[in-house]
């Protein structure tokens, strides 16, 4: 077996696989097999369900149709759908969810991520994504209001001059102010984007939201 080259090749082919199984799923999982997976109820926190009450306010007609009640139960269900949504519209073919120990990136993103953040129900498959066409969107959630979202994802070119990401009109029951199920499942997902961290924007830039709606300016 040793006399020809193929034999070489297939033993260091083997061997590599073995080296490579070893050191990408064994250690990992022996690393990290005290930190259990969290499920999607327990990723209901204050800060999502925050802005779950905020798309009612905001939505009262769609959120009835659409959700139901403001339970926590019914937002985890609408975080899941959002997820889905997320996963089969391909937004992970621009967007990463990884701020890196490199480049900075901490000071455009926030926090560099931990891998905690990716031991639960909502990262399966893991949100990574490969490309940055648009920003990175794990530390979105609370960077901006839900309306903004909602105008941004009828017509992103309305919040953010020159944007390539495409309009996702069947978010919508026909206008920006009327998202669909799927539209509300995907605002609520990417809210979701960080609201574990403590430094999870959303008491510090918020304005009430009577306030805000009074004062269409800020
Ligand atoms: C063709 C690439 C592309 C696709 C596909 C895409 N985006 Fe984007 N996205 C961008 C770019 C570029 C920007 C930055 C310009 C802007 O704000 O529109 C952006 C911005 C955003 C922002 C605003 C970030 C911020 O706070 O400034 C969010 C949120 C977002 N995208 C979510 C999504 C979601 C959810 C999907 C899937 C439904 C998606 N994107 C699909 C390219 C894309």
């Amino acid at each position: 077996m040793f006399e020809n080259k193929s034999g070489i090749l297939l033993i260091a082919g083997l061997g590599f696989f073995l080296f490579s199984f070893v050191s990408n799923a064994l250690v990992p999982i022996l690393m990290y097999r005290h930190l259990p997976e969290q499920t999607v109820e327990q990723l209901v926190t204050q800060n999502v369900l925050y802005q779950f009450e905020d798309l009612k306010i905001r939505y009262p007609e769609q959120f009835k149709t659409y959700v139901g009640e403001a339970t926590a139960e019914n937002c985890a269900k609408l975080l899941k759908r959002g997820r889905d949504v997320y996963v089969a519209e391909g937004c992970w073919h621009c967007h990463s969810q990884f701020v890196r120990p490199v480049s900075n990136e901490s000071r455009r993103w926030g926090p560099v991520s931990q891998t905690i953040e990716y031991q639960n129900e909502l990262q399966r498959p893991v949100m990574f994504g490969t490309r940055r066409v648009g920003p990175d969107l794990s530390r979105e959630g609370g960077r901006r209001g839900n309306d903004w979202h909602a105008v941004h994802f009828y017509d992103p070119p309305t919040v953010s001059p020159d944007s390539p990401m495409p309009k996702y009109r069947w978010f919508f029951d026909g206008a920006p102010n009327k998202p669909n199920e799927r539209g509300l499942a995907v605002i609520l997902y990417v809210q979701w984007l960080g609201s574990w961290l403590e430094s999870y924007p959303l008491y510090e830039n918020y304005l009430p939201i009577q306030e805000s709606m009074s004062n269409p300016t800020e």
